[in-house]
């Protein structure tokens, strides 16, 4: 449910959408289906929400600490902020802020001290009341369940910094283009638009491999008791179709920085790394700005 209670007057205008895509069938060696993916993460949310956010081998089962955790997302967002300062990126004002795919608000809580008004936006119903609960100190986050492909809940040219990190990595592509183009619809003019995505998968694996470690993972995911229905899928993402679509909505992309975003131990701790130095996945930062 979309709740607009918290939510001050004179901030970015949300709607209310209520239509979710087909749902299709689901399966380990096939790519999930939209509404597949989301099912995924609602049962991720409600075995183990915090460690499905951040998957730290030490933290499953309930072992992360809250404190520590919403700690991440400081790292995280002052070390982007700073990135965009020195580069001149910044937003033109800190009105609004929309955190994309926001579990329980990490990077929400953390935008919280940057702009007057930050939207929390998820498609599990169970991170949305998690979000809620764990940031009722703070009056000008709201949280927001959306499970269209798409974000038609927010006006056009309403928001001035939008951020999703490791979000679009496990949603279906044909959707995460969408949200890319959604993106650059609701940025406001003079507003920066940061998403992380991953370009290239460095593990070349053959179908056999492929097969080892999808069986690997769900072996480990059942192993710790999160796995016997739910996974993640990693999508890899084409940097022309990225750029296509921004610049036929009239943004720019001013810089593509890679990250650590899709190492194990991430955890928050961003760093913008040389191309060379990726392992695994080729993980990039876009920076869009619309002027
Ligand atoms: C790895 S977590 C990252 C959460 C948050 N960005 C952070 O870094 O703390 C991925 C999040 O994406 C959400 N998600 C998955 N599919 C989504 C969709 N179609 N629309 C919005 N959020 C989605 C999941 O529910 C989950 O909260």
């Amino acid at each position: 449910m979309l709740s607009l209670k918290r939510y001050p007057t004179n901030n970015p205008k949300i709607h209310r959408s209520n239509s979710t895509l087909s749902t299709a069938k689901t399966g380990i060696f096939t790519p999930m289906s939209y509404r597949g993916n989301i099912d995924h993460w609602e049962g991720f949310a409600k075995t183990d929400a915090l460690w499905s956010i951040l998957t730290d081998p030490d933290k499953k089962d309930g072992k992360w600490d809250i404190q520590d955790f919403f700690k991440t997302g400081e790292t995280e967002i002052d070390a982007v902020f700073d990135m965009l300062k020195g580069e001149n990126l910044l937003p033109s004002d800190n009105a609004s802020a929309l955190d994309f795919g926001c579990g329980v608000g990490r990077l929400s809580r953390a935008l919280s001290g940057r702009f007057t008004s930050i939207i929390g936006v998820d498609a599990s119903p169970t991170m949305i009341e998690m979000a809620n609960e764990l940031n009722n100190d703070i009056g000008h986050i709201s949280f927001h369940l959306n499970q269209t492909n798409d974000l038609r809940l927010i006006q056009d040219e309403n928001i001035s910094f939008i951020y999703s990190a490791i979000v679009l990595q496990h949603i279906p592509p044909a959707a995460s283009y969408n949200f890319i183009d959604e993106f650059c619809r609701i940025l406001k003019r003079g507003g920066t638009l940061v998403f992380q995505v991953p370009v290239a998968d460095l593990r070349r694996l053959n179908m056999f491999q492929l097969i080892r470690t999808k069986l690997k993972l769900r072996e480990r995911l059942t192993r710790i008791g999160i796995g016997k229905k739910y996974h993640m899928d990693m999508n890899v993402y084409d940097d022309k179709r990225i750029k296509n679509i921004v610049n036929q909505n009239r943004c720019q992309v001013v810089d593509v920085k890679f990250t650590n975003h899709t190492d194990k131990a991430f955890n928050g701790a961003i760093r913008f790394i040389k191309l060379e130095e990726a392992t695994d996945f080729v993980s990039a930062l876009y920076i869009v700005k619309k002027t």
